[in-house]
């Protein structure tokens, strides 16, 4: 994988579509905390990211392999994840486990929700379809401080920032505060993007990252429109 380095080396990105061996910022660690399962976004489409009872992190493609339901409505049991319509159980690795309309059935290893590759840095969640050869990127001095979708686009968001999009991210001053954005686009009009600030700021500090940032969006959403 491509070093990234948000604070400048001169190689200028422009969003081109991820492989699926790359790591793609999904969520922030903070917000699923354990026994929880919330629903994400890989630009291959809709991922479900959750925490076991122990604290380990999982992902799967967010489609239940008997119907079809959204895993991310589904529920964690200790190291598993069940699906909230029929119940049927997955383990770790993606495998049915258990099928409760037929327990004395031990279901095939071919039943299975497509485990995902995750990884955890600067408090946030990475995930990937593939293995990619290297781990995500760590940005020094940074801690996610919270994520939003952006009804735009990358050039539009840099326009608003006057600032440019160096390997996925941009560096920028929000509040007052040094901040870095990573963008994931989720389509052509939408941009997940995860907010990375010091991790000392006090509260005022935090809204105020907050608040500049929605403005920022508002901002961002303008000029796409304008376009
Ligand atoms: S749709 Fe998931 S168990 Fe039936």
């Amino acid at each position: 994988m491509t070093p990234v380095n948000p604070v400048g080396d001169g190689t200028y990105w422009t969003m081109a579509a991820k492989t699926d061996a790359q790591w793609v910022p999904v969520a922030v660690s903070a917000d699923i905390l354990a026994g929880t399962v919330v629903p994400a976004r890989l630009p291959t489409g809709p991922i479900a990211v959750w925490r076991s009872a122990t604290g380990n992190l999982y992902a799967n493609g967010d489609r239940c392999p008997h119907r079809g339901m959204r895993l991310s409505h589904g529920f964690v049991r200790g190291e598993t994840l069940s699906c909230i319509y029929h119940g049927w159980r997955f383990g770790t690795d993606g495998a049915c486990q258990k099928i409760p309309a037929h327990p004395s059935v031990t279901p095939p290893k071919t039943i299975n929700c497509g485990p995902l590759h995750v990884a955890e840095t600067n408090g946030v969640v990475w995930a990937a379809a593939k293995e990619p050869a290297e781990p995500p990127q760590f940005y020094p001095g940074y801690e996610a401080l919270r994520s939003l979708v952006i009804v735009s686009t990358p050039a539009a968001i840099a326009a608003a920032t006057n600032a440019t999009i160096i390997d996925g991210a941009i560096q920028t001053t929000l509040g007052g505060q040094d901040a870095v954005l990573l963008m994931s686009p989720q389509g052509p009009q939408e941009v997940f993007i995860l907010v990375l600030a010091r991790p000392n700021l006090n509260l005022a500090d935090r809204l105020a990252v907050s608040s500049a940032l929605e403005a920022l969006r508002r901002s961002a959403e303008a000029v796409e429109g304008a376009a």
